[in-house]
């Protein structure tokens, strides 16, 4: 058993004085990531909305559920895989799209397309990615990869990201809901940071033939910050990131107008269930909706053709106070019925969780902050530890409970709060 492997692996190299250099707890990715990183870097990463409630909510919902074990079930071999689309998994989980990986680590982006690729781990690539999603796919070799959509105020722009996606093979479209507009993130106001300013996390926009044949924006923001070192720090950062180099950029103003119309379209207040069936009418890509909450904007979500749902309070970092997702899986399940695939984040930090998630009737569970702290530690190596800890986990687990495949994960092996009737 590949659990079994990794225990001796570790255990072994112990006796070296070697000890894993990608923490294995959760609580040690996130101390060492905040080690490592910049104060706003690490803040962008872990902050949520407001107090930060619903980042809580998220874990205790998960700790509420509890496992109970069958004994004796005589599994010496445990089969994780999970058959999904044209695919064979390794497991239940896909790493959820992270915006502006760079803030973790230089390679951001390809760097997770190479630990996804050499784990066989279905990545979703963000619209917010440090890199253009070509780049990205060429790290994945023939991996599964789905690209994430941020609805843009400007269609043709989405559509050109729909259209490159099918281009570099995506296996579905990922349509996020729940950020129209960006949540209310005390820990970055607090610090005056916002990466997008910079130009980081813009890769998609910047590389694409729509988007650069958009119209500039008029600038008419009454507000110029004053002229500080600070200020003069930002802007060469922000002019020697963007392709064309410092100087030219500069001259050109290229950078500026790119950062200004990008927040000029990012997000898209207004759209609705007529924008599901507009997108669904664009592409043949499987969609699922990530960010749904509600049984009943579930069965919308059904009965607008789409593919699956990911339920998602997006890490806690859109709404404080929102109901945590794991809560709400039972009634949501309940409600679609086997209609359509149903995954879930937001919280997911073990294999433990991804065993509870399933039980509840999940298809699989999409892993968030824990490989991106894994990747401020450890880069490719990082992320592959991570995924292959998870991985680990899950199985002795499965083992321990008398599970020989994911099949035999169900509700009848855990108990948990919340009543569905
Ligand atoms: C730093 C950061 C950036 C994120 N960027 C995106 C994004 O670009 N698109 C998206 O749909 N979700 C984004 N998410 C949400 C994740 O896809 C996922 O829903 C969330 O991380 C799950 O919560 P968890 O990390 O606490 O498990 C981001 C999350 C974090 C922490």
């Amino acid at each position: 058993m590949l659990s079994l492997q990794r225990q001796r692996e570790i255990y072994i190299n112990g006796l070296a004085g070697y000890v894993p250099k990608t923490p294995l707890s959760f609580a040690g990715l996130e101390q060492r990531a905040r080690q490592i990183l910049s104060e706003p870097a690490f803040a962008y990463l872990a902050g949520g909305a407001g107090r930060e409630t619903t980042i809580d909510s998220n874990r205790q919902a998960l700790d509420k559920i509890k496992i109970h074990p069958h004994m004796l079930g005589g599994v010496q071999e445990v089969s994780m895989l999970l058959m999904w689309r044209e695919h064979t998994l390794p497991a239940p989980f896909m790493l959820a799209p992270i915006g502006v990986l760079e803030l973790a680590h230089r390679e951001a982006d390809k760097a997770v397309a190479k630990a996804a690729a050499s784990t066989h781990t279905p990545m979703i690539i963000s619209s917010q990615a440090s890199f253009p999603m070509e780049e990205i796919a060429s790290q994945l070799d023939s991996n599964p990869r789905l690209f994430q959509l941020y609805y843009s105020k400007s269609k043709e722009l989405s559509q050109s990201f729909i259209r490159r996606a099918e281009a570099i093979g995506c296996s579905a479209l990922v349509v996020t809901l729940d950020t129209t507009l960006l949540g209310w993130r005390v820990r970055d106001l607090d610090l005056g940071y916002s990466p997008f300013i910079l130009g980081k996390g813009i890769a998609q926009y910047y590389s694409d033939p729509v988007f650069n044949a958009l119209p500039d924006p008029p600038d008419n923001s009454s507000f110029k910050p004053p002229l500080t070192l600070s200020l003069i720090k930002s802007i060469i950062s922000l002019n020697s990131r963007m392709p064309g180099g410092l100087i030219s950029n500069l001259q050109s103003k290229r950078a500026m107008k790119a950062v200004r119309k990008f927040l000029s379209v990012f997000n898209n207040p207004g759209m609705n269930w007529d924008d599901i069936a507009l997108i669904r009418s664009w592409t043949k890509m499987p969609i699922y909706l990530k960010g749904i909450i509600r049984p009943d904007d579930a069965l919308r979500a059904a009965a607008a053709g789409v593919d699956g749902i990911i339920i998602s309070n997006h890490g806690g970092r859109q709404i404080d106070g929102s109901v945590s997702t794991v809560e709400v899986l039972p009634s949501i399940v309940k409600a679609v019925n086997g209609k359509m695939e149903i995954w879930i984040d937001s919280g997911i930090r073990t294999g433990s969780d991804v065993f509870k998630c399933l039980a509840l009737g999940a298809k699989g569970v999409l892993i968030g902050r824990p490989y991106a702290y894994a990747l401020a530690c450890g880069g490719t190596k990082g992320v592959v530890d991570c995924i292959s800890n998870i991985q680990a986990e899950l199985e002795l687990i499965m083992a321990l409970s008398g599970c020989k495949t994911l099949a035999d994960i169900n509700v009848d092996l855990i108990s948990h709060p919340w009543n569905t009737k």
